[in-house]
């Protein structure tokens, strides 16, 4: 089920489903998935994927039920409010019904719901005398329960369960130390809030367990939930839960709005957050949304969204509910940062330093709107401090400036099948020698291997089709690196004839050759120097395709994995692969040093690129001498026009340029009937 829920979640990213002749066999398929995943979620206490995974599997289920309800069937998941309720504990019936909400996921949503609420509110009550305002509170990421209180006393308090019946856990709820036992009014009143741990519970609790050889908990969420639903109340005690008050039941009878009947349970002695606030529109939430996008990591508690409130309670009556959720709220859910995927093999990368780096293979997956195939294990012990095995499902988190890394395993999907690693035996198998220092995380290839990947690194930047230096790559990249004078690109640039003078073999004219050549690949175009830098997947074509999109290094710094991989003709590997380069202090110094040294960082006008013209989008085969253009002048006029330029010809080819003495490839395209120009005719096009 597993693999075919990581197959369900990519054809959704990707909107690979919307074939009405599939569509039946797609929904039966999500079916299956979502009554698979709740199961383990509310049943189980052990999701095998995210919550936000969960949430897309759910609602493009919900979506397909309201556009085919012809293919919809009656004990669908999304028919229940979720939940279950386990025959350990006593039942508890709520007196009133607690829903769920309904999401919204951009500002573009916000605002749609704010207009019908808006909407809503006007037809039951006519003019407004005040526009709706909206209480924003964080969503905090545990679980929902009721807390009964009569004659100023705790009586009982229950989980949310099915959102009829919920579990009585009220010896659980006793021992969480921020919940009052004791209240200063003599109402009967039901309190609703959010048993949550908070993380420097989680923290301190699994570094506990560590030392007992006890099994960590997953996440807080999943701590949170065990813990409240044990039979063994000193259990729960130990595990520190906090508490966060959200509404009350019949709430109208104590106070106008949301926020005052809030006011008024913290009045009371409930912990409500501190982080509520009325806003007045939709760009004050969408604000406050984006504020909490970047800042939760402050927090000390999980949170995942933001619920948005109608404050006034006569408003929120006048909308009602639908069978799930109310109308007069909604959850406003971040971009999932971190989704589950299975891990297929842990593979080596060797670095300019010889470092070696264990690298994750992963089944991709769509993280914030980006395809992960790959992300980083960072060094061995991270990987057994983790236990994390080949054939695991795991845990990915990409943030927008850092690399995607793998954060821990979903250990309820463990099925015996998986393969521990180690980096020796990873490294004896590509006969790899390598050695690990004292007080060093990293391994490192054994024996002038850094040495030879300079000089490779050397002779790549020096050549022809990069940065053009002549003589350099082919005679000397050898002798400049064995006798330290380079020891990365940048030396390059440091040389001068006197230091060449020094070493053997190197004569005045042979030195101030060189030196002339290396002074004259200062001015190279943009494209070629991010392609002579060696950057792992980033060839030449890339390049060209990358200055079209920035205009220096500086620009690439700042830029993020989405836009890189926007770009035609950079997938997620290529992507990856140069953000992560990017991210990379080491490389941001050498791009310094080299602009320091006179080296050009700018896109260069020749490399600008040019206005849509008739070959925007054609392809184009090149081939025979011009009379005026060498053959890599015109393919550089195409692309920057944004042609393609392919080395053979075939019915796909749009148009073949010939020059004198063209050979078979002309022949191929006068057989295939192909248009054929001169370069005359070429320069008419381009216009
Ligand atoms: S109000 C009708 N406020 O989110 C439900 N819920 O998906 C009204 N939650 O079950 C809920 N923080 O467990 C509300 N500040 C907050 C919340 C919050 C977290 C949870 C709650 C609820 C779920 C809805």
């Amino acid at each position: 089920m597993l693999q075919k829920t990581d197959e369900l979640l990519v054809q959704i990213a990707t909107n690979d489903y919307q074939n009405p002749l599939f569509i039946e066999t797609f929904m039966r398929d999500l079916y299956a998935a979502v009554a698979f995943h709740a199961d383990k979620y509310y049943a189980q206490d052990a999701p095998v994927i995210t919550d936000a995974q969960y949430d897309t599997l759910f609602h493009t289920l919900k979506d397909l039920e309201t556009k085919y309800p012809e293919f919809a069937i009656t004990d669908s998941q999304t028919q229940k409010v979720g939940g279950n309720v386990q025959e350990k504990f006593q039942k508890f019936k709520h007196p009133e019904a607690m829903l769920s909400l309904s999401n919204v996921y951009n500002e573009e949503e916000i605002s749609a719901w704010y207009d019908r609420c808006l909407k809503g509110i006007t037809e039951r009550l006519g003019e407004l005398e005040e526009a709706p305002k909206v209480l924003v509170e964080l969503k905090i990421d545990g679980l929902a329960v009721s807390l009964h209180y009569e004659n100023g006393k705790f009586v009982v308090g229950a989980t949310r369960g099915n959102g009829e019946v919920g579990e009585n856990v009220s010896h659980n709820l006793k021992t969480i130390q921020v919940l009052p036992k004791l209240i200063n009014l003599t109402d009967k009143i039901e309190v609703r809030g959010e048993v949550y741990m908070r993380k420097s519970d989680f923290e301190a609790l699994n570094l506990q367990y560590q030392a007992k050889n006890q099994k960590p908990l997953a996440n807080p969420r999943n701590g949170a939930a065990g813990a409240l639903r044990q039979l063994d109340a000193n259990i729960t005690a130990e595990r520190k839960l906090s508490f966060f008050a959200y509404g009350m039941g019949n709430a109208a009878a104590f106070a106008p709005t949301q926020s005052d009947a809030e006011n008024k349970l913290a009045a009371l002695g409930f912990p409500a957050n501190e982080h509520r606030k009325v806003c007045s529109d939709v760009q004050e939430i969408a604000k406050l949304a984006q504020y909490w996008e970047e800042n939760r990591d402050t927090l000390d508690y999980e949170i995942d969204g933001l619920v948005l409130k109608i404050d006034r309670y006569d408003y929120q009556e006048a909308l009602g509910f639908t069978s799930h959720s109310p109308k007069w709220a909604t959850a406003y859910k971040f971009p999932a940062k971190e989704v589950s995927t299975q891990l297929k093999n842990i593979t080596l990368q060797i670095g300019r330093t010889g470092v070696v780096k264990p690298v994750a293979e992963l089944e991709p997956v769509n993280v914030g709107g980006v395809t992960v195939a790959r992300a980083t294990l960072h060094n061995e012990d991270y990987i057994l401090s983790r236990d994390i095995r080949i054939g695991d499902r795991v845990l990915i988190k990409r943030a927008g400036d850092v690399i995607p890394q793998v954060v821990s395993v979903i250990l309820e999907a463990r099925t015996g099948a998986e393969k521990a690693w180690t980096m020796l035996e990873a490294c004896a198998a590509e006969e790899i020698l390598v050695e690990r220092k004292d007080g060093d995380a990293d391994y490192y290839v054994v024996g002038g291997f850094t040495e030879k990947l300079l000089i490779e690194g050397v002779k790549h930047f020096a050549h022809r089709e990069a940065m053009d230096i002549a003589g350099l790559g082919k005679n000397y990249a050898d002798v400049l690196v064995q006798s330290g004078l380079v020891t990365k690109l940048s030396d390059i640039f440091r040389l001068d004839t006197e230091k060449l003078l020094s070493l053997e073999g190197f004569k005045d004219r042979k030195a101030e050759n060189l030196i002339l050549g290396i002074e004259e690949a200062k001015n190279r175009p943009l494209s070629r120097l991010i392609f002579g830098l060696g950057i792992r997947f980033v060839g030449k074509t890339t390049g060209e395709e990358l200055v079209k999109h920035f205009t220096n290094f500086e620009e690439l710094f700042n830029t993020d994995e989405a836009k890189l991989q926007s770009i035609e003709g950079v997938g997620a590997s290529i992507a990856q692969s140069l953000f992560a380069w990017l991210q990379e202090e080491e490389n941001k110094q050498l791009v310094a040093d080299l602009k320091d040294l006179g080296v050009n960082t700018q896109r260069l006008d020749s490399e600008k690129p040019l206005a849509e013209s008739a070959v925007t989008g054609k392809t184009f085969v090149l081939t025979g001498t011009f009379p005026t253009l060498s053959r890599e002048e015109a393919a550089q006029l195409l692309k920057r026009a944004g042609a393609k330029v392919s080395s053979s010809v075939s019915a796909k080819t749009h148009y073949v340029v010939a020059g004198e003495s063209a050979g078979s490839k002309l022949q191929k395209a006068q057989d295939l009937g192909l248009t054929v120009l001169d370069e005359a005719g070429l320069l008419a096009l381009l216009g």
